[in-house]
């Protein structure tokens, strides 16, 4: 493989699952913003570690930017995908622990599971012949009701993704646990 120093990688997930906050992470203190405010369209963060250059695409969770993600898929070199681990409301009706079982929560007329969301990534033509890989942060492990990694793999199905590496770690984005395990994982596979 060519070596690699640049690279270029899609934060997506739902809404509110802590994507700005851990490309917050990321930065140095002195370009990190202390408020985050729910984004609007997408926001591109540069960021260096581990001797790469990362061009991060923070793209926004709100249903009606979501077409929004696709036209950025074929540019891609890695995926991170942010699950808010204690959201078991969006998890949808295959979660093993959520009772209230179908989400009702339309928003035009697209299904807001985290589930059907990221199906909808693995199936897009501009990802699934290719060997992306994709990091899942299993975020907000702080919270009391988050669920297990092995728990979120089973409600996602994430054993049936054959055609790219994956990994899934925990995180807690407003301390940094994890994060950088994460990344290290992904600029790995990418190099
Ligand atoms: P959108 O821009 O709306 O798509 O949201 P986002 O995915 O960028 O989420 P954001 O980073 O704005 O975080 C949403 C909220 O969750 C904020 O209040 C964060 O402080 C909080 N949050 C993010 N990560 C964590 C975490 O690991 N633990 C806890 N307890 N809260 C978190």
């Amino acid at each position: 493989k060519v070596k690699k120093d640049k690279m270029t990688i899609l934060v997506l997930g739902l809404n509110n699952s802590g994507k700005s906050t851990i490309l917050n992470h990321f930065k140095k203190p002195n370009e990190q913003s202390a408020i985050m405010v729910p984004t609007v369209g997408f926001l591109v963060e540069q960021f260096y570690t581990m001797g790469v250059s990362i061009k991060a695409m923070d793209m926004s969770g709100a249903t009606r930017y979501r077409n929004l993600w696709e036209h950025q898929f074929k540019n891609c070199q890695g995926i991170i995908y942010v699950i808010d681990s204690s959201d078991r409301m969006r998890f949808g009706k295959k979660s093993i622990e959520c009772n209230c079982v179908v989400v009702t929560s339309f928003t035009l007329g697209l299904p807001v599971v985290v589930k059907d969301e990221l199906d909808l990534v693995l199936q897009h033509p501009d990802l699934c012949n290719r060997t992306v890989p994709i990091l899942f942060y299993g975020n907000k492990s702080d919270l009391e009701d988050s669920l297990s990694n092995v728990k979120i793999a089973a409600a996602l199905g994430l054993d049936n993704i054959k055609d790219k590496p994956w990994h899934i770690c925990s995180s807690n984005a407003i301390s940094g646990e994890g994060l950088d395990e994460g990344v290290q994982w992904l600029v790995q596979q990418i190099r």
